[in-house]
């Protein structure tokens, strides 16, 4: 029987490589790029996975690829240590959208053949060492949003042709070495003088600075020394002045980050050595009260006399696994308590086991979990209690106070953090199952938490053969996790996809505006994705979006949402990208050396 299986396999071997010698051939946009890495200087390794062995390059580090399609869509790899050139092969990705190789070492001229790759929606090549000007024909790229070439060498005049680019919303030419007058039409006139800082030799409208009178001379203007002052710093003194800057730069993060190691593992001696557990125990009532790290200042009975006293007037909430109540103490500390519902009992000891590993858990972006209590009558867990409420209710209910864009932002890293915590520090690793904005709640300083972790498989009865019961709740839900009831890191990083997408649109994921149209958020993200329309997707109240931050939010999101789960980046990743470019959008080249 054996036998026969190797035959009809060897059989199949050989049939194949007769019938489809070329099946196994890399794509063409993956010898393009595999040229592309020859001229780069990869001096972290961080592209030894784009093997010429491989059929399909959509798999490789930075590589992002059209949906369904192996065509490459986005080439990502900032802060990555790459010297070199760019290749003029870039010109054969012509269905690439976004170029970001920022924060790099790369140098020569930014090639004139990026300019074939027409649908190019966003092009970061800001900190590097690039050279000569911009390319000529960058008017051909008319899908343009954002362009940034600031903190480079480049010299030259501005082409006026950028101001054609009726779609760019984002320029930044800042600290190069660009002269002569800034176009005044079209797109170009919108910028200001933010786009253009640091380039001396620059002079029109946007920079308020004229550039020659009439007669040819210059204007002496009353601000014109500071800029002379500028205008002699030759690129050695820069390089020299950038040196010492990112010296210091480093020693201080050295500090902090040595600071911050020192912190952590005190904390975490904290943390073990409260790891013992405070149990009531009375026999008569089978009442008990366990709280984890001697957490709740109060006395047992103090407590259990409050729990019994809950009712419907301190009822805050209620969702899959039961009521939310505010509990006051006399003392004012407040917290939040869920009553399970009967009808998820279990077995008392494993329950009770993994509400121990929960509740050793801290973070700041974690709802900390202070206490479980059995009642006769009812389980209930005992939570800090968050005052602005959820996420949910915050976007969706509350009129009065529209989050600005930059809660939001505050909102998707914090979360990101709480969530990358779970997958990758917590031994064993806890995978959440109902990542949803219900489940993010928010403090006075917006400083979000996120909920109810580990509940659902504690709460779901996993060992049930029959259909399995998935915990989490619609519209956030990765497409396998819906389909085999598995859930894993990855369809948590779906989920949190779709919370990105919540954040941005300010619209629920089930929102019947998506649904008209036969899609979910994340069908209707990829179609705008598509025709490049990125501004009709952001929050109309949010009067504060940039479209920096929004090109990068949305970008995770798209990766996030993925629906092949090998393709999407774990949380730790995530949670690398949006520290980079969100927090802090300036240079710091040092950063990622300590990660
Ligand atoms: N720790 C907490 N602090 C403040 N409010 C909370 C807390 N936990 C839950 N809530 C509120 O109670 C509601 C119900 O929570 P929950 O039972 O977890 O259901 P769901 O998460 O499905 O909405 C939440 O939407 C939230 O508004
Ligand atoms: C690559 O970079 C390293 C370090 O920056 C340098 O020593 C080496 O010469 C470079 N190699 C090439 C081929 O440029
Ligand atoms: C430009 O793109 C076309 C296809 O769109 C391709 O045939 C051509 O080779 C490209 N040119 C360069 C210089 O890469
Ligand atoms: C790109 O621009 C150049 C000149 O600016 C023009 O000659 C060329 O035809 C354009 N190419 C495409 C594909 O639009
Ligand atoms: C930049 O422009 C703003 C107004 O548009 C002005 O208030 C500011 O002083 C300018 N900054 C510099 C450095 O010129
Ligand atoms: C452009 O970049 C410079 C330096 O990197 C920064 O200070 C400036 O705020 C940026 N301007 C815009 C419009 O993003
Ligand atoms: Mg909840």
């Amino acid at each position: 029987m054996e036998k026969m299986g190797t035959v009809a396999c060897v059989f199949f071997v050989i049939l194949t490589s007769v019938f489809c010698p070329y099946s196994l051939a890399l794509t063409l946009d993956g010898v393009t790029l595999l040229e592309i890495k020859s001229t780069l200087n990869d001096t972290r390794n961080v592209l030894s996975n784009w093997q010429e062995l491989d059929e399909s390059p959509c798999t490789w580090t930075g590589i992002t690829c059209h949906l369904g399609e192996q065509r490459v869509r986005e080439i990502n790899l900032p802060y990555m240590y790459l010297g070199g050139i760019i290749s003029p092969s870039i010109g054969k990705l012509s269905r690439l959208q976004r170029l970001a190789l920022h924060q790099n070492g790369l140098h020569g001229i930014i090639p004139n053949e990026i300019t074939n790759c027409t649908e190019l929606r966003a092009l970061y090549l800001r900190a590097n060492y690039f050279q000569g000007g911009i390319p000529s024909s960058i008017g051909n790229l008319s899908f343009l949003n954002i362009l940034d070439l600031s903190s480079n060498l480049l010299k030259g005049a501005i082409p006026s042709t950028i101001g054609g680019l009726s779609h760019l919303q984002l320029l930044n030419l800042s600290t190069n070495f660009f002269s002569g007058e800034i176009p005044d039409i079209g797109v170009l006139s919108t910028f200001g003088n933010n786009s253009f800082i640091g380039n001396s030799a620059l002079c029109g409208r946007q920079v308020q600075k004229p550039c020659r009178t009439t007669l040819g001379f210059p204007v002496v203007l009353p601000h014109t020394e500071s800029d002379e002052a500028e205008g002699k710093s030759s690129p050695y003194t820069k390089v020299v002045i950038i040196g010492a800057m990112s010296l210091m730069g480093l020693a201080l993060i050295v500090i902090l980050s040595f600071l911050w190691i020192r912190l952590l593992s005190k904390k975490e001696r904290a943390v073990r050595k409260y790891a013992e557990v405070k149990k009531r125990l009375d026999p008569k009532t089978s009442t008990k009260l366990i709280t984890f790290h001697g957490d709740l200042p109060y006395t047992s009975s103090v407590i259990i006399e409050k729990l019994e006293s809950l009712d419907e007037e301190d009822v805050v909430g209620s969702g899959g696994f039961g009521t939310v109540y505010r509990m006051v103490m006399n003392d004012c500390g407040t917290f939040a308590v869920k009553r399970i519902d009967k009808s998820r009992e279990g077995c008392d000891q494993v329950f009770e086991r993994e509400l121990e590993i929960l509740g050793s858990i801290k973070h700041i972006n974690l709802v900390n979990l202070r206490g479980y209590c059995r009642l006769p009558t009812s389980r209930l867990l005992i939570y800090d209690y968050l005052a602005m409420g959820s996420l949910d209710d915050l976007l969706h209910e509350n009129t009065e106070q529209v989050l600005t864009w930059s809660d939001r932002l505050k909102i998707a890293l914090g979360s990101s953090r709480g969530l990358a915590y779970l997958h990758h520090e917590c031994c064993p690793k806890i995978v959440h199952r109902d990542i949803k904005s219900s489940n993010i709640l928010l403090d006075e300083n917006m400083e979000p938490h996120i909920s109810d972790f580990g509940l659902a498989k504690l709460l779901v009865d996993e060992d049930a053969h029959v259909t399995t019961v998935v915990a989490g709740t619609f519209g956030y839900l990765a497409p396998e996790y819906l389909q085999s009831g598995k859930a894993n890191e990855k369809s948590d990083v779906y989920s949190f996809g779709v919370l990105l997408l919540e954040l941005i649109t300010g619209k629920r994921p089930t929102d019947p505006s998506f649904v008209k149209r036969g899609l979910n958020v994340v069908g209707w993200m990829n179609t705008l994705l598509k025709e490049n329309r990125l501004e009709v997707v952001v929050d109309k109240r949010c009067i504060d979006a940039d479209v920096g931050s929004l090109e990068v939010l949305l970008d995770v999101a798209a990766r996030c949402t993925d629906a092949n789960a090998d393709d999407r980046p774990s949380m730790n990743q995530v949670l690398q990208i949006l520290e980079q470019e969100i927090m802090s959008p300036c240079p710091t080249h040092i950063q990622i050396i300590l990660k």
